[in-house]
Order: structure tokens, then C-alpha cells, then sequence
């Protein structure tokens, strides 16, 4: 059968890949790019240095368009579930047309268990295949590692979560760490929480801005709001302490 290897790549840093996802990266002769909306070109470049930098091989580099999709969505998980079939239905068309003992890999941005579609996609694919999934460091890590700082407090649990919820639901009772905000879901918050926020990690563009959101939110708008200018897209993540427990 054909293996499908789901690489976990690391957040942006072409050494953020552990030495078995370069080991990985080697067995493979074809490499599958998903990306998707507004950062797609630059990702897709940032994973062709990825293979530059590791690569002992020439690769064929298949590039799968992505579905359309509703962004404003009546049923947002019934809209979700669609396009991932309509994603599946794509990859098992160019998978099936690999040859029966090929090894052909996915470069997941981060790792592939963090707010990634990959191996929910990969298991609904109709062409068998064995897959294995390699971690990689993920942009939580990435963040925590930029500020020389931990992610929990002694004892202390976080909450991963997204800027959706983030705004739908507030900061809770725990830490959180903050993904995929398409706003500043900072703002509004209690000024006396501490944010540790950085944006394109492991990049040349990274910026890094730590502090009380009171002291930093609007600073931090800015410098997000001038990336989106100059690049058309930005990736941030951020960790929220809350107060009470510092
Ligand atoms: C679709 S999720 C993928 C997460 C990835 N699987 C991981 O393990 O980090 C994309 C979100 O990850 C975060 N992210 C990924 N790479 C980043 C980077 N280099 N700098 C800042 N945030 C990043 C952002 O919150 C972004 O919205």
C-alpha cells in the first residue's frame, strides 16, 4: 500500500524539524501542499525552504486547490465537515494516482494534532493507505520559547482555544493561549491581564510584545495591523494570564 507520512515541520523556523521529521522528509518522493486562503503563497514558500534546507532528493510537489468554502456559514460544523469531504475527495484523486508502493508526505505547520484538518482528512480517504504521523513543535511552543517563559503556572492548567471562542465565551477561570484570531481578541479584556504575544514566529518578520493588555493591547494592534498591511496576512498566537493568579 501506499504510505502517507503527516509531518509535523515546526512553526516556521526550518530548524524547528526534529531530526526524525528530516528523517521522514527524506523517505518521501512526493510532497502534498494544502494551504489555504490569504497566506497560501507564502506558506507553501516557507515549506519549499523547509524542503530545501532538509531535502536529499528531487520531490514532485503536488499542490491541491482548495474547495470553496462559506465563510459566514449558517451551520459553521456542517459547513466544516463538507469541505473537509470536498478536500478528501481531492486528495484521494491524487493519492490513487501514485504508484502502489509510494511514500508521499504531508507538511503539517506546527504539529498535526493542534488545529489542523490533515489526519481528520487523511482517515477519510478512500484510497487505502498506511499513514504515519510525525510531531513537530507547535506554534504554542514557539511562542513560549521566544519569551523564555512556561506556558502553565506551577499546578496552573491552560486552555487552548481560538479567537472565536475567545470572543464568544471571554477568558475564563484558567490561562489561555489564543489561535487562529482573525481580531484583536485581546481587547476588552481586563486591562490587568498579562499577554505574551508574538507574531510570525521563527520567521524574519517575528515580533514578540509582552505585558499587561492595558499597558501593551494598543501596541500590539498596531504592530499586527502594520504586518496585515505589509504582508497581506499575519499568524499570531498569544498566552493570557490572568490576574488574580500572578
Ligand atoms: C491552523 S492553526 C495551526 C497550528 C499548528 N498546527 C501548530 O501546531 O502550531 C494556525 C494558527 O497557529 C498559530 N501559528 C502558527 N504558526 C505561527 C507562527 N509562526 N507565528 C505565530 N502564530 C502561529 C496562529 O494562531 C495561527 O492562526
Amino acid at each position: 500500500v501506499r504510505t502517507l507520512l503527516v509531518i509535523g515541520i515546526g512553526a516556521g523556523h526550518p530548524e524547528h524539524l526534529t531530526l526524525q521529521a528530516v528523517g521522514a522528509l527524506r523517505r518521501a518522493r512526493t510532497v502534498f501542499l494544502l494551504d489555504k486562503g490569504s497566506a497560501a503563497g507564502e506558506l507553501a514558500a516557507l515549506r519549499r525552504d523547509v524542503i530545501a534546507a532538509h531535502a536529499q532528493q528531487p520531490y514532485d510537489v503536488v499542490e491541491i486547490p482548495d474547495p470553496p468554502r462559506d465563510r459566514a456559514p449558517h451551520d459553521y460544523a456542517a459547513e466544516v465537515h463538507d469541505w473537509h469531504a470536498a478536500r478528501a475527495a481531492l486528495i484521494s484523486t491524487a493519492v490513487a494516482q501514485l504508484p502502489e508502493d509510494a511514500v508521499a508526505a504531508f507538511l503539517v505547520w506546527g504539529d498535526p494534532s493542534l488545529y489542523d484538518s490533515t489526519l481528520r482528512i487523511v482517515d477519510r480517504l478512500d484510497v487505502p493507505c498506511a499513514v504515519e504521523v510525525i510531531p513537530g513543535i507547535t506554534a504554542v511552543q514557539a511562542l513560549t520559547a521566544a519569551h523564555g517563559t512556561t506556558l502553565n503556572r506551577v499546578g496552573e492548567p491552560v486552555l487552548i482555544t481560538t479567537g472565536r471562542r475567545l470572543a464568544a465565551d471571554g477568558l475564563g477561570a484558567h490561562d489561555a493561549v489564543v489561535m487562529l484570531d482573525a481580531h484583536d481578541g485581546w481587547r476588552g479584556l481586563d486591562p490587568d491581564v498579562e499577554i505574551v504575544w508574538g507574531a510570525c514566529l521563527g520567521t524574519a518578520d517575528e515580533v514578540l510584545i509582552r505585558g499587561a493588555v492595558g499597558a501593551v493591547g494598543e501596541q500590539i494592534s498596531q504592530a499586527r495591523a502594520e504586518l496585515r498591511a505589509r504582508k497581506g496576512w499575519v499568524m499570531d498566537v498569544y498566552l493570557l494570564r490572568r490576574p488574580a493568579q500572578r
